[in-house]
C-alpha cells in the first residue's frame, strides 16, 4: 500500500499530566518520532489545554522533535513564544487565518518547521497555494478540541486528494492525520496516504503500557 516509513506522534493531551515527563520519556523509549502538543484557547475550539510553559518544561526531558498544534484564534501573537519555548514544528490552521502565507513565513523565519492544518469541513483544494511553503500538512480526522473522538471516515477521500496533490507539487512533505487514530483506523489513513499518525487515547489512554500500545499501532500499519 505505501512503502513509506510511518511516523508516530503521541499526543500528550491524553497523558497523565502529574507525570508528564515520564510519559514523554516512555514514548520516546518506545520509538515515538514526534511529541504532539495540542494548544487550545477556548475560542478557536471549545476547550482549553496547555501553552508554551508546557513545551518549555518538556524541552529538557526529550530530544524528540516537539510539534505544536495551535488551535488558537490568533496564532501570530504566540509564534515567537512557542519557538523560544522549544517547539520544532509549529502547525497552524487554515481556518480563520486571513494571512496564512505570512504566518507560515514567520514560522520559517523563526527557524521552525511550518505546517498547515485543515478541519474536516475544509476541502483539500485550499492547500494548493500554500503547499510549497510548508513541510507538513495535518488533516484533522475529527473536529478539533477534544481527545477520544471517533475517526471521521469521510475524511479518507480528502487524505487521498492531499497525497495526490503532494506527489504532484510537494513530494517529501509530511501528511499527518490527527483524531481517533487507533489500530483499526490507522491502516485506513495510511492506505489513503498519511505518513504521520497522531494518537492520544490509543497510546496514553490504553492502560499503563504505552510501549505495547505503540507497538500495536505500528504493527497495524506494517505490512506482512
Ligand atoms: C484534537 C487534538 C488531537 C487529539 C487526538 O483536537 O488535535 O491531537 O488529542 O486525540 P485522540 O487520539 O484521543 O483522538
Ligand atoms: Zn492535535
Amino acid at each position: 500500500m505505501k512503502n513509506r516509513r510511518i511516523k508516530l506522534a503521541p499526543s500528550i493531551l491524553s497523558a497523565d499530566f502529574s507525570r508528564l515527563g515520564d510519559e514523554v520519556s516512555e514514548v520516546a523509549k518506545a520509538g515515538a518520532d514526534y511529541i504532539h502538543v495540542d494548544v487550545m484557547d477556548g475560542h478557536f475550539v471549545p476547550n482549553i489545554s496547555v501553552g508554551p510553559l508546557v513545551v518549555r518544561s518538556l524541552r529538557p526531558v526529550t530530544s524528540l522533535h516537539v510539534e505544536t498544534h495551535l488551535m488558537i484564534s490568533d496564532p501570530d501573537l504566540f509564534l515567537e513564544e512557542f519557538a523560544q519555548a522549544g517547539s520544532d514544528s509549529i502547525l497552524v490552521h487554515w481556518e480563520g487565518n486571513n494571512n496564512l502565507h505570512r504566518t507560515l513565513q514567520r514560522i520559517r523565519a523563526l527557524g521552525k518547521r511550518p505546517g498547515v492544518v485543515i478541519n474536516p469541513a475544509t476541502p483539500a483544494a485550499v492547500l494548493e497555494e500554500v503547499l510549497t511553503d510548508v513541510e507538513q500538512v495535518l488533516v484533522m480526522t475529527v473536529n478539533p478540541g477534544f481527545g477520544s473522538q471517533q475517526f471521521l471516515r469521510t475524511t479518507l477521500p480528502k487524505i487521498r486528494r492531499v497525497r495526490r496533490m503532494m506527489d504532484r507539487i510537494r513530494p517529501g512533505c509530511d501528511l499527518e492525520v490527527d483524531g481517533g487514530i487507533d489500530a483499526v483506523t490507522a491502516p485506513l489513513a495510511v492506505a489513503a496516504g498519511a505518513n504521520v499518525l497522531v494518537a492520544g487515547t490509543a497510546i496514553f489512554g490504553a492502560g499503563d503500557d504505552v510501549a505495547a500500545a505503540m507497538e500495536k499501532l505500528r504493527a497495524a500499519v506494517t505490512e506482512g
